[in-house]
């Protein structure tokens, strides 16, 4: 095929980079420490009006915010033990959704308040955008079952959809651009599960760069690994032959085809004192790069109108993202409902580009 046969063969993809659609996954909320036992919030997570609450039991809950009965926000209602009660009748719920209590009644009546699966981890509270997960929360893969210390990076927002920011790790290209970085990059890659995807690469910082007077006598080679969850979160690690540390970007599509961003810097945890030193440290240097890092990014996102055209050899690994991607269950933003049309559902998902470039 040659090129221009190339371009005219491109699908327009269905998910990515689409403004109303993402997909089912799980999403952050907000952070752990910002809901105490007993309290009630609202949230709009992807468009939606949710309420989220934390029981006696330590639990976090998020249920739909406008409540069976008449519509009152449930964030004005009351924590009562584990049960969220309605600020207007008195309406009581379970955590379940269930209701359980209607004080001018004897018995309540069959109605359900809908819940939403809701999990912690890194710090964060986070919700599965269907009914009953399919896979786990985001996690780092070398650290899996492993305990870790985390620290928040600055929040952001960002005019680019989530998907099309996603990509800057495994811009290849890039590096050497913006960043001055690498003389060659090559990404391998490597599907977790349907929703997660590895891309690897070992940079070898180019000798007439800043950066590597400064570290090469530290660290000749640079391995990164970028775990992509949903494409709208990902983890970088970045490991030396001094260090490990990992950086999750986590993104949630906004009205407008805009994110707003989580940054959290992940290390894994160290039993003694030292050990905790080392790791505030660690998290306290890797928040400051982090900072300049994304600061770099946001600068192309907040202006671009993101359309690959012309992808060439050095784009391979967009391409492959996208087509990840592509596999996933598409949402609607607001309804969370399935996001497919009536052609959507008689064609099987289509690779969105070949592995044929431009170049
Ligand atoms: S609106 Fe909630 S109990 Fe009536």
């Amino acid at each position: 095929m040659n090129v221009k046969q190339n371009l005219i063969s491109t699908h327009k993809p269905r998910i990515f980079n689409h403004p109303e659609r993402f997909v089912e996954g799980w999403y952050w909320v907000i952070p752990s420490k910002k809901l105490r036992v007993k309290e009630v919030k609202p949230v709009k997570v992807l468009g939606r009006e949710l309420a989220i609450y934390r029981g006696k039991d330590k639990r976090a809950v998020i249920v739909d915010a406008y409540c069976p009965h008449m519509g009152a926000h449930l964030a004005q209602g009351k924590v009562e033990g584990n049960e969220l009660r309605c600020f207007f009748h008195h309406w009581q719920f379970d955590e379940q959704g269930f209701c359980v209590n209607i004080p001018c009644l004897d018995q309540p009546i069959a109605v359900r308040l809908k819940t939403w699966p809701t999990a912690e981890k890194y710090g964060m509270i986070w919700v599965w955008t269907g009914d009953i997960p399919k896979q786990p929360l985001p996690f780092v893969p070398e650290l899996e079952n492993k305990e870790c210390d985390v620290a928040f990076g600055n929040d952001f927002l960002v005019n680019s959809h989530p998907n099309a920011v996603m990509i800057n790790p495994i811009d290849a290209q890039h590096f050497n651009t913006v960043h001055k970085l690498a003389s060659k990059i090559n990404f391998d890659n490597q599907e977790i599960n349907q929703n997660a995807i590895i891309f690897s690469n070992t940079i070898s910082i180019a000798k007439s760069s800043i950066l590597f007077r400064l570290i090469r006598p530290l660290c000749k080679n640079i391995v990164q690994n970028i775990c992509y969850w949903y494409g709208s979160t990902n983890i970088v690690t970045v490991r030396t032959n001094l260090f490990q540390v990992h950086i999750m970007v986590a993104l949630r599509l906004l009205e407008g085809s805009k994110s707003e961003g989580k940054v959290i810097l992940i290390s894994q945890k160290r039993g003694d004192i030292s050990g905790w030193l080392y790791n505030r440290v660690l998290l306290w240097l890797t928040k400051i790069a982090a900072r300049y890092w994304i600061k770099d990014y946001l600068k192309i996102f907040q202006t671009i109108n993101f359309d690959l055209k012309t992808p060439i050899k050095a784009d391979h690994s967009i391409i492959q993202f996208v087509n990840h991607l592509e596999q996933q269950k598409p949402l609607m933003l607001k309804t969370w409902q399935l996001a497919r049309s009536h052609s959507e559902i008689r064609e099987p998902p289509a690779t969105w580009r070949d592995s044929k470039s431009n170049d």
